[in-house]
């Protein structure tokens, strides 16, 4: 009989010392981050990283969904996170229930994600009130950025509000939190005072998981980030492979007669 494999559960997952976290968008990258990711984030950096925009601010629901559907579509085993877009949480916590379950139903999904802390507590409590799971963002939160992305924590009122919020957040109910581009100090200061898993990008190498944007670490982006590391360079290798075409159907060597009807 052909063994289904079951997700991963939450339980499974934190069991674990290190949880490895990426983000996919698509088809081909979800089925190679579905072998070694624990948790599958459909990042609304699908904007800026598929689409060209500046910033996250706009991805919109159909982008996200349609996103999050062939990621769930195209994995056996990750736990299916997704980001909810700038707009569809702020106003109200009856709006955001209404998207959150857009999101997670239409798509199959497993949660959500949101960005902050204090400021969308209630909202958050609202939502694992109703069932759904919901993963925190802390620290640099780039749907709030309107100039230049600057490490968090270096201030002591930076400081004193994310110690704030990993606490409110906590009591919310959410299962983890993802740390961006923090000082690493304030970071294992968090670790040690808080029993949240935190998911670090750009955090400390102390965090209960890592995340990272898939396309940066394969090289299909121009992120350069004190964090950022190339695994494998895309663009050389992509562009030799395209020329070669070219140059093939050009000079008729492609197709030969065996690749023909
Ligand atoms: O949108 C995203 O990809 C993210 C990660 C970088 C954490 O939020």
């Amino acid at each position: 009989m052909n063994k289904r494999k079951k997700r991963n559960s939450l339980k499974k997952i934190f069991s674990k010392s290190k949880i490895v976290c990426l983000t996919a968008y698509t088809a081909p990258i979800a089925k190679i981050a579905d072998k070694c990711a624990d948790i599958i984030l459909v990042g609304d950096s699908v904007g800026p990283v598929l689409y060209g925009h500046k910033t996250t601010r706009h991805v919109d629901m159909d982008m996200i969904i349609r996103h999050a559907k062939s990621v769930v579509k195209n994995t056996k085993e990750a736990f299916i996170v997704v980001d909810m877009p700038f707009g569809t949480y702020e106003t109200s916590k009856h709006e955001a229930l209404e998207n959150a379950r857009k999101i997670i139903f239409s798509s199959g999904a497993m949660a959500v994600k949101l960005e902050g802390g204090e400021k969308v507590a209630d909202t958050i409590e609202f939502l694992t009130q109703n069932k759904i799971k919901v993963m925190g963002h802390l620290g640099m939160l780039p749907q709030s950025i309107t100039g230049r992305p600057k490490v968090y924590g270096k201030s002591e009122k930076e400081k004193k509000q994310i110690f704030k919020d990993i606490s409110v957040l906590k009591k919310v109910g959410v299962f983890s939190v993802v740390v961006e581009c923090t000082l690493k100090k304030v970071v294992d200061e968090l670790i040690k005072v808080s029993d949240l898993p935190i998911i670090g990008i750009g955090a400390s190498e102390c965090c209960r998981g890592q995340i990272i944007v898939t396309e940066d670490i394969l090289g299909m982006t121009e992120l350069k980030t004190k964090f950022s590391k190339k695994y494998f360079d895309f663009f050389p290798v992509a562009k030799q492979a395209v020329k070669k075409f070219s140059l093939e159907v050009i000079n008729g060597k492609y197709p030969k007669k065996n690749q023909c009807y």
